[in-house]
């Protein structure tokens, strides 16, 4: 299609296009220098997707307003001082000693979750690079450019708004060295190149036909991972200075070098909090109160057919307990439930109106 195109329309959509993204990028400074969220008014929003994580919400909260505060102070600041500069040097000017999070905890249990649910609710991209993807060798599979590109993408392709974002880094831990020997020497050199990343690197990113110019000198980064045996260096430690108490609380950049992470990454990664195991009783409140529960959505598609879905607590928590068995946190929630409505909501659509109600019995025998 595009080929085909005269110049003058090709012409016109490139400079709307242009003018589309100063404004969406006008916008969103503007949405950050007025950004007044306290932590206690992010973590109260989080409240309603997030189940429990009670710390977790609470630190990340806390790290995010702060940087978004502090990031809009800075552009207010070098705007009102830097007449007629562009963007791109105000945002150069702009300081802001980041925070780095570093989120600590078992699988589905709402690390990848918050650090979206904050973004959304902060109003800024987010993506997330899956750490296993990424290789050492020539960087087979992703490098930490591919991260920017999908910033870039996330950003609607403007390379300033990219900068505001937010990069999350799922399975940090796998990219560990030694001590729990994922990958051995190898992963040293992944941690060099997200150090990099992290401390804030001018890159050239191309983009179809375009090079565009970005940084990640103020995006905000998120590392999350289970650590699996994490717990047992602490304690180990603790115990060797006849020390004693929830290891949660005595983390130190040193365990986690133990651990086979590089020290001068963990330095980048100062705010750290541990997230806990879901309860039974998180995992039945997920599916009757978070914004986002599979339960709810699947109520609301019934109605759509006038068939009222009512689960009994009993069954609630049969589905609850199947999921803790299997061992994948909240992620194997949607799994269940399809396996215990997928038959239903075949048949039942056109067939059925009424109220349909689900209790343990049936939840058992759907598994079965
Ligand atoms: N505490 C929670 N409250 C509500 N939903 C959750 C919670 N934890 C996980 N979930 C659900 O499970 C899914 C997987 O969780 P995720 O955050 O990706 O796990 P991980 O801790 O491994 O990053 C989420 O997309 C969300 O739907
Ligand atoms: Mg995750």
């Amino acid at each position: 299609m595009f080929d085909r195109m005269s110049e003058t329309n090709r012409g016109r959509i490139i400079e709307r296009l242009a003018a589309w993204r100063q404004k969406q990028l006008t916008d969103t400074i503007q949405h950050i220098i007025n950004f007044a969220k306290t932590p206690r008014d992010l973590k109260q929003e989080m409240d309603r997707f997030i189940i429990g994580q009670e710390q977790g919400k609470k630190v990340l909260a806390t790290a995010i307003a702060f940087h978004y505060r502090r990031l809009g102070q800075a552009l207010q600041e070098a705007l009102l001082a830097g007449q007629g500069q562009d963007l791109d040097q105000i945002l150069r000017q702009a300081r802001t000693p980041k925070a780095n999070v570093l989120l600590i905890g078992p699988t589905g249990c709402g690390k990848t979750y918050t650090a979206e649910v904050a973004a959304g609710l902060v109003g800024v991209p987010f993506v997330v690079a899956d750490l296993t993807k990424f290789s050492e060798t020539g960087y087979v599979g992703q490098n930490t450019g591919d991260i920017l590109v999908d910033l870039l993408v996330a950003s609607g392709g403007n390379p300033q708004i990219a900068q505001l974002g937010i990069v999350y880094l799922d399975e940090i831990d796998k990219i560990a060295t030694e001590a729990t020997a994922y990958r051995d020497v190898s992963g040293r050199g992944v941690q060099k190149g997200l150090l990099k990343l992290v401390e804030g690197v001018e890159n050239t990113v191309e983009l179809g036909q375009e090079r565009l110019a970005m940084s990640t000198r103020h995006v905000l980064f998120i590392g999350g991972g289970v650590f699996d045996r994490l717990d047992q260096i602490v304690e180990q430690r603790l115990k060797r200075h006849g020390f004693a108490g929830p290891w949660q609380q005595q983390l130190l950049t040193e365990d986690l070098v133990v651990f086979g992470m590089e020290r001068q990454l963990m330095g980048r990664f100062p705010v750290r909090v541990t997230y806990d195991l879901l309860t039974t009783q998180n995992l039945v409140e997920i599916l009757t109160h978070s914004e986002d529960s599979p339960l709810l959505a699947y109520t609301a598609d019934l109605k759509a057919w006038d068939i009222d879905l009512k689960f009994t607590p009993e069954a609630l928590r049969a589905v609850a307990l199947k999921a803790q068995q299997e061992r994948t946190g909240a992620r194997g929630l949607v799994n269940i439930l399809h396996r215990v409505l997928g038959e239903d909501m075949f048949r039942l659509p056109g067939n059925f109106t009424g109220s349909l109600v689900v209790d343990e019995a049936y939840v058992r025998w759907r598994l079965a």
